[in-house]
């Protein structure tokens, strides 16, 4: 990284400063699980794009697909179909929870959280939507109306959307409650009965929208019981559950989805990010039952599902399925969090490490256990001088997300936990 990067300087002229970069550098090329820049410096991108580049940069299944694409035809925009993007919907939903069996293409994870509360309240009537704290759904005015991983994602654009109530998210190392897992009987699920009793009837709640693994707000899996909880929770109300699942999905977790873990079906499951390898595409995938609620019109987009995109997320899914990435994404990853886990044990400044498949958070702690966003900081800045590109979440930017490409080899793997491993050790 240089500081006097010329493209870093261009840029900063031409972008408004909203436009916030994890990091001052460019990048010239990118292929598997590394980037380069044009002075040649090869970076491991354990970042992957943003939890983006799930089978790494520029696969060859991709480039080939849409290479190919692209010799046919490029944009439907509305008007017609095309087979490509018919095949991409086929494949999506022959990954989704059982029973979600019908979507709606869109651009943008945001674009995907904004169909999904359409949807919910088109179809219920309800206006109602409840969301958790620290929960991070995006940038849209609907979407940032449900987020609350930071107030800078929120401050002067008020009002935001009304009808929209928050509940804490079962943050299990930070119990809003000051419970201890395990002893609690689940009080956070006890404490929303309530809230529906108490502050809005669950007869107006339209959905309720979960991350099953809190991403942005500090990479912390919500517990299966708490997600099979919620679940009967909304069936009871008929109040519908919505799983964002934009950063969790596409194989991060070692499953498809990380409902997949506990066995949940969700009434509505929001995908982006992975689903197209770097291409712009989302999804909004619910039952045939619901979406056939919604009628012609009342939802729509010019580039949603976007033959080139789809064709990217044809071979995205292929490559997951043959290569075997969800199996070996679960049992690296699980050793890779024991080996984290007892190396925390020698390192007061790590409060906690958790996670599932290549979707893990490192929790940094001061003497008290309260968060330590500058020993975060070193660490990431550490490992960035030594080659490995990793970022930083949590409400308090004290977690670092570990999410190296599903294609990384156990040795990559190894690579990145060692120089990660020697930045922790620094701080001491
Ligand atoms: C869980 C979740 N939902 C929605 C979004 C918004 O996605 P996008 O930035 O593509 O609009 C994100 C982005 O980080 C996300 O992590």
């Amino acid at each position: 990284m240089k500081k006097a990067d010329p493209i870093v300087r261009r840029a900063q002229k031409v972008f408004t400063p909203a436009l916030h970069m994890y990091y001052p550098m460019t990048i010239a090329h990118a292929k598997g699980i590394h980037v380069y820049t044009d002075a040649g410096r090869k970076y491991m991108d354990f970042s992957s794009g943003l939890a983006v580049l799930n089978i790494g940069h520029n696969h060859p299944r991709v480039l080939e697909a849409v290479r190919n694409q692209l010799l046919h035809c490029v944009h439907t925009g509305g008007i017609y179909y095309n087979e490509t993007s018919v095949a991409a919907a086929e494949h999506l939903v022959s990954i989704t929870p059982d029973g979600l069996d019908m979507l709606f293409f869109s651009n943008s994870g945001a674009e995907a959280v904004e169909g999904a509360l359409k949807l919910a309240r088109y179809v219920t009537g309800r206006q109602g939507i409840i969301s958790f704290t620290g929960a991070f759904h995006g940038r849209t005015l609907g979407a940032v109306s449900i987020t609350t991983s930071s107030s800078r994602y929120r401050n002067f654009y008020h009002p935001l959307l009304p009808s929209v109530y928050q509940v804490p998210y079962p943050y299990c190392y930070r119990c809003a409650f000051r419970c201890k897992r395990g002893t609690c009987n689940l009080h956070c699920l006890a404490f929303l009965r309530e809230f529906m009793e108490r502050v809005i009837s669950p007869r107006e709640v339209a959905a309720i929208i979960i991350e099953p693994v809190l991403g942005e707000g500090g990479y912390f899996p919500a517990p299966g019981n708490f997600l099979s909880g919620l679940r009967e929770l909304c069936t009871e109300h008929g109040i519908l559950m919505i799983a964002d699942e934009v950063q969790s999905g596409m194989g991060r977790t070692g499953q498809w989805f990380a409902v997949d873990c506990h066995g949940v079906v969700p009434d509505i499951l929001t995908s982006a990010k992975g689903i197209a390898s770097g291409f712009p595409l989302s999804a909004v995938v619910s039952t045939r039952e619901l979406m056939e609620k919604w009628p012609s019109g009342s939802h729509g987009t010019t580039f949603g599902g976007n033959p080139v995109s789809c064709a990217a997320s044809i071979a995205t899914i292929e490559v997951i399925r043959e290569d075997g990435l969800l199996e070996k994404a679960a049992t690296t990853g699980e050793a890779v969090l024991q080996g984290l886990r007892e190396f925390s044990g020698s390192h007061p400044f790590i409060g906690s490490v958790r996670g599932c498949g290549y979707m893990i958070g490192i929790e940094f702690v001061g003497e008290n256990g309260e968060p330590a966003g500058d020993a975060c900081q070193k660490v990431l800045d550490f490992c960035l001088k030594k080659g490995l590109i990793l970022i930083g979440c949590g409400m308090e930017r004290n977690v670092i997300r570990f999410i190296p490409p599903l294609i990384a080899t156990e040795q990559e793997i190894n690579e990145g936990v060692e120089i990660l491993e020697a930045g922790v050790k620094t701080l001491l």
